[in-house]
């Protein structure tokens, strides 16, 4: 095949190809696009006229993360290649989410890089709301009920995370400074209990709650957690404990009676 059939066949593709492509030199004033394929032209609005000899920095605005664009600078000045996702602006002046590419390449003597973009807005606005759903859905799987006057009462299910606890310090002090509650109820028999549970974060709890003039009592502990809340925690900073709930709603109303 000759060397011009090749070109038109690779340009062809490019042209062809489902993301924005171009190069760039480095060498010339400003490291300006020298080349951009038809797709690019389909994303962004800029013609190839408005595109060709300008930095790419065009599609940059307001709202673009200033650590993502450093990100890029970095790896060009170190010649290396980078993928990192920023907001753009279209010609029309809309936002796209980008996932660009910039990979350096050596071609007859030179330093070219070549950058691939790709709209990834609705990826990521379904990751966000996906996310915001799980948060939703996070804090309603932590319910704090009232079960007698002053007490209150949560259930915990499944793993709970560093994160999940932090939820719950936060909810678990607001419900007590709204419903004046002398006492909170912990109930973990449903909780996936190993070696990684954080009962630390119990005992934080249990700290904050104190601060608040609230004390802490948990329930439908294992006989394996119990050890392992005994080794961890020592007489310095106890955890009242109960295998049943009943008992702890029990002391919880004595306790209250007599604060
Ligand atoms: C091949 C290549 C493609 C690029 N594509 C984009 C892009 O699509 N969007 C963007 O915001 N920046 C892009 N850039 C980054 C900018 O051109 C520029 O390097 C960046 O803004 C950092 O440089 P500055 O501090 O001079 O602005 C690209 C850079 C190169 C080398």
């Amino acid at each position: 095949m000759d060397p011009e059939t090749q070109i038109t066949l690779l340009e062809a593709m490019l042209d062809g190809s489902r993301a924005a492509a171009l190069f760039t030199d480095p060498s010339q004033e400003d490291h300006p696009v020298i080349y951009a394929n038809k797709t690019f032209e389909k994303l962004t609005g800029y013609s190839l006229d408005e595109t060709i000899g300008h930095n790419c920095r065009f599609l940059q605005g307001t709202d673009t993360d200033p650590e993502a664009v450093q990100k890029i600078r970095e790896a060009i000045r170190q010649e290396t290649s980078v993928t990192v996702t920023l907001k753009n602006y279209k010609k029309d002046g809309t936002s796209f989410w980008n996932r660009v590419h910039i990979e350096p390449v050596h071609a007859g003597g030179r330093l070219y890089f070549i950058g691939t973009q790709t709209d990834v807005t609705v990826e990521i606005r379904q990751k966000k709301r996906l996310e915001e759903k799980e948060r939703e859905i996070e804090h309603l799987s932590l319910p704090v009920l009232e079960i007698d006057d002053g007490i209150a009462a949560v259930s915990l299910n499944g793993e709970m995370s560093v994160e999940r606890y932090r939820r719950l310090t936060v909810k678990l002090s607001e419900y007590v400074q709204e419903h004046h509650s002398h006492s909170v109820i912990i109930d973990i028999s449903g909780l996936y209990w190993d070696d990684d549970t954080p009962i630390f974060d119990l005992l934080h709890i249990q700290d904050v709650l104190r601060l608040m003039g609230c004390r802490l009592l948990v329930t439908g502990i294992s006989p394996k957690a119990a050890r392992d809340i005994a080794s961890e925690t020592g007489p310095e900073r106890p955890l009242t404990a109960f295998s049943a709930f009943k008992q702890a709603v029990e002391t919880a109303k004595v306790a209250g009676a007599l604060s």
